[in-house]
């Protein structure tokens, strides 16, 4: 095929790259601006290179005519998380847009199912259609979604590939899958340490909502005119905050809230 040929072949996949590079970012941007954590840390794209596309055809004995129907990944999107948990919620996401604005053709997880070489990745092949000046035309896109460990991986692998040609020696691909592995290892404690942080600032706010709880409770019985009693309860409060036991504080606060209930019911008789 002549070059002009190709660049025309080429335009509905660098628009989808764009489309879908622009859709996904935004989602990255939204999600720092709402919650405190970003689910997307870098979105990228790119157009498969003419040389890469014929060759790949060439290795899979696909004829040229049969390009675009076979060839999975001339259009690829690059979605980069930093923990392993946000990979299956932008799984979700895309699912959730399936027969919207794009459709999934398959799903391929190399994370559930590692790759020989060590791979690790949530692949999937959508079909996406693109309105260009030269018409509509749906075409097959490959979404990657991966940890920054498992990309610093992919990238150190493939660039040794292509150094080595696929001819990778031995000792060396028994070394990246050992890397593969450490990388892995990085991801779980990273998400281990993650969890422990989340815990600890849910068990702050437990913490924090029950004291509040208490008080106003305690000034509810200041206000019903049992001045002894709250003082009373307002000293076993004080005695209860400075052991700091949340299990004890929130025991405490159901008595407090059927002793309250009491005395409101007393005062409507
Ligand atoms: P190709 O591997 O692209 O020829 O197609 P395939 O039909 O075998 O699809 P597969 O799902 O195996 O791979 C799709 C893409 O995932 C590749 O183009 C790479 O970008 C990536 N990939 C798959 N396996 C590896 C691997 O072992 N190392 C690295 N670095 N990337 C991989
Ligand atoms: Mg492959």
């Amino acid at each position: 095929m002549e070059t002009l040929q190709w660049k025309k072949k080429l335009i509905p996949y660098e628009q989808a790259v764009r489309e879908l590079e622009v859709k996904f970012q935004n989602i990255a941007h939204q999600y720092q601006v709402l919650n405190q954590h970003s689910l997307i840390e870098l979105v990228t794209g790119r157009v498969k290179t003419i040389s890469s596309i014929l060759e790949k055809a060439r290795k899979k004995d696909i004829p040229l005519s049969a390009i675009s129907e076979k060839i999975e990944d001339i259009a690829g999107i690059r979605i980069i998380c930093q923990f392993v948990e946000d990979i299956d919620k932008v799984v979700h996401l895309i699912r959730e847009r399936n027969g919207k604005d794009l459709w999934i053709v398959e799903e391929k997880d190399y994370i559930e199912n590692t790759k020989a070489s060590g791979y690790r990745s949530y692949h999937i092949i959508i079909q996406y259609p693109v309105y260009t000046a030269i018409g509509e035309k749906k075409v097959l896109a490959e979404i990657q979604i991966r940890t920054l460990a498992m990309n610093f991986w992919a990238i150190i692998e493939h660039s040794l590939q292509y150094k080595y040609k696929q001819n990778i020696p031995k000792e060396i691909s028994k070394r990246l899958l050992n890397a593969a592995e450490a990388a892995f290892k990085l991801d779980k404690e990273m998400s281990m340490i993650r969890n422990e942080i989340i815990e600890a600032q849910e068990l702050f706010q437990l913490k924090s909502d029950i004291i509040a709880d208490i008080v106003k409770n305690i000034e509810n019985l200041h206000g019903t005119g049992n001045l002894t009693e709250a003082e009373d309860i307002q000293r076993q409060f004080l005695k209860l905050w400075r052991e700091g036991n949340i299990e004890k504080l929130k025991k405490f606060n159901q008595q407090l809230d059927m002793i309250v209930q009491i005395y409101d019911v007393q005062s409507l008789s």
